[in-house]
């Protein structure tokens, strides 16, 4: 309870000295400042935070399984210009009770009309008077797009039921009445009740023991005393084992696949001291993950002091760990330094992606990284060809809430921190990088910004350098400046002129393959003729063994390619594979192969859809919904 009180104060002091800097964002416990500049506006939030805006979020909240929904109560803690009478939230589907002030008077509100725009849902209006705090009573709607109930039989146990959530990137509207918005940075404490025997985590530390509860139900207490973007709250639940992998790191999964996934992520602890000596202290205390069950939609989701991680990123020999990487790296760039709109999401995604990429080759050597960065490089290149020049090819991304390729924003962007990187030289370029991170350290950003902290502190009136950087073309222009810093091209000669060679001649080199690391057999799969006939796919099925490949962005490389050959041995696998696996970047395209196959594929997929849909975060089935049922 103690910030709740604090909050009024801090902010009276922050009002008295209101053009100083503010003073302790190192350690992300004040106020957090609002953004007021054009690009800065979000038009995703009915939030107008310059007028009143949260600063701290108490939930109390009980998951119900059966009726596969949550409700309790949100105490929000509220800053708010002199005069202010109104604080406008956003809600998606909630269902208010009551709001009242701190006293227990009820305050008026009006739930205004939901707007069927891709999830902005509706602005939540409460007369606040003289009020800085309320305490809203609801519940979400079983349809929370947010979160996913999962049978038992979509967990490995197979005997409880799980829930987890996913907030970004304007999901989290579904379940907490805040201003969901990444420039509104809050603080916020929980206390979530479930029945015995699941175990709840969440996005900030545990306080303590769970508490037993009457009625076989126990109550879990966490705390994030760092202001962080709204979208970055989040929980799982459900029958889950934690293992520790160092002092200050650990691995939660379901009990049956602890090993495999304490083993997958062994070189967390690595990783984190890696990237410590690249960009500065990890601010966060600990550094926890859960292996979700394979229905999550998203390799991986950076969510504060507890990554959640799809199961499907697990090989048996690290090979796919690019990913912890990456969501590691979010606790810099994202989590601490946070775009201040989605239009800015390549300053989240592009410099992590940049960032996983140096974490890698400070742990596994630059041959690794630089196959990671010429596969990214394909990437680029390839959907270039395919949209051309198109305006949603430059970084600045305005109207952007939900990228579904990551070519652009990923890899585009990580190239434009490799670019700089190249230009002005590596020891300058980390300085500047830590130093950025540092002086927005808690605090949200834009595009303008990162470019004009850019002149101020690494280019300091160069001209010259201006000029061979061209920053704004890089993030204003479509399309791939000159200057981009290439992919050495002999990253994948071997592999490269391997795929040729069976292309010119069907020459196969099964022993060859057996020799060559993930990024490897990727890159060949990739560069295998896009026609391939029914024998000599059952050929490479068998002497690759790939239908046996348990390494899943192999398996979906082959997958892929047999469905755009109409291959019908592989369908039965891929059924499988769909109703297991949803994750979108995996399940999306080989519906939308499926879809493109005419009378033979668009049947099957519809038959598949129809069974597998259910089973779906509502991210996945969203754009799937698109893909097949076009709607
Ligand atoms: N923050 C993203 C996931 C995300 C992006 C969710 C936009 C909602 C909206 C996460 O860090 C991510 O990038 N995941 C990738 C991992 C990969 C690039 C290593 C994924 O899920 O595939
Ligand atoms: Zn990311």
């Amino acid at each position: 309870m103690r910030l709740l009180f604090a909050a009024p104060i801090i902010a009276a002091l922050l009002a008295a000295a209101s053009c100083t800097k503010v003073p302790d964002s190192e350690s992300g416990t004040m106020i957090a400042p609002i953004l007021t500049g054009e690009d800065a506006i979000d038009s995703s939030t009915y939030a107008q935070p310059e007028i009143a805006r949260v600063t701290h979020i108490a939930l109390d909240l009980d998951l119900d399984f059966e009726g596969k929904s949550l409700g309790g109560t949100a105490v929000l803690d509220i800053d708010a210009k002199e005069g202010a009478d109104e604080i406008v939230l956003d809600s998606n589907g909630l269902r208010i009770a009551s709001i009242v002030d701190a006293e227990g008077q009820a305050l008026e509100y009006t739930l205004g009309d939901m707007v069927e725009d891709g999830g902005k849902g509706a602005p939540l209006a409460i007369a606040i008077g003289d009020a800085r705090q309320v305490t809203i009573a609801y519940q979400a709607a079983e349809e929370a797009e947010a979160l996913q109930w999962l049978r038992p039989e979509q967990t490995a146990g197979g005997e409880h039921p799980y829930l987890f959530s996913q907030g970004q990137a304007i999901l989290n509207r579904t379940w907490i009445p805040t201003q969901d918005s990444p420039g509104i940075r809050q603080t916020w404490e929980a206390r979530i009740t479930a029945p015995e025997p699941l175990t709840v985590v969440m996005s900030g530390i545990a306080q303590g023991e769970p508490e037993e509860l009457e009625g076989g139900r126990r109550a879990f207490r966490f705390e994030m005393d760092k202001s962080v973007p709204p979208y970055l709250i989040a929980i799982a639940a459900g029958d889950i084992e934690f293992r520790a992998l160092s002092e200050r790191t650990g691995v939660w999964s379901e009990p049956s696949m602890l090993d495999a996934a304490a083993e997958e992520v062994a070189d967390t602890e690595r990783m984190v001291v890696a990237a410590e000596k690249l960009y500065g202290p990890y601010r966060w205390g600990r550094y926890d993950m859960i292996v979700l069950p394979p229905a999550f939609p998203y390799g991986g989701m950076e969510n504060p002091v507890m990554t959640f991680l799809t199961p499907t990123f697990i090989a048996g020999d690290k090979s796919l760990n690019g990913l912890v990487a990456h969501e590691l790296a979010h606790s810099w760039s994202g989590n601490l330094v946070t775009n201040a709109v989605w239009a800015d999401s390549w300053l989240n995604e592009g410099v992590t992606s940049y960032f996983e990429n140096r974490i890698l080759e400070e742990l596994y050597g630059k041959e690794r990284a630089e196959q990671e960065a010429a596969l990214a490089f394909a990437n680029i290149e390839e959907t270039l060809a395919e949209v051309g020049d198109a305006p949603g090819t430059a970084l600045y991304q305005p109207d952007n809430t939900d990228p579904v390729g990551s070519a652009i924003i990923y890899d585009k962007g990580a190239y434009f921190l490799r670019t700089m990187e190249r230009l002005v030289g590596r020891e300058k370029f980390d300085a500047w990088l830590e130093s950025w991170f540092d002086r927005h350290a808690f605090q949200p950003a834009t595009s303008a910004m990162m470019l004009a902290d850019i002149r101020e502190n690494l280019v300091k009136g160069d001209t010259a350098l201006e000029e061979k950087l061209m920053l704004d073309e890089w993030v204003y222009e479509p399309g791939l400046p000159s200057n981009v810093a290439r992919p050495n091209p002999q990253a994948f000669a071997e592999v490269d002129a391997a795929a040729q060679a069976y292309g010119e001649d069907g020459t196969l080199d099964a022993g060859a393959w057996r020799g060559w690391n993930s990024a490897e057999r990727q890159r060949f799969l990739r560069g295998l003729p896009q026609v391939i006939d029914s024998e000599g796919l059952a050929a490479l099925d068998s002497e690759l063994v790939l239908s046996g490949n348990g390494n899943n962005e192999e398996l979906f490389l082959w997958l892929n390619l047999a469905l755009d050959n109409r291959y019908q041995p592989a369908v039965p696998l891929v059924e499988r594979f769909l109703a297991d696996v949803g994750r979108r970047k995996f399940v999306a395209p080989l519906f939308e192969t499926l879809m493109g196959e005419g009378s033979w594929g668009q049947p099957i997929a519809r038959r598949i859809y129809d069974r597998t849909r259910a089973s779906y975060h509502a991210v996945t089935s969203g754009t799937v919904d698109g893909i097949v049922r076009g709607s």
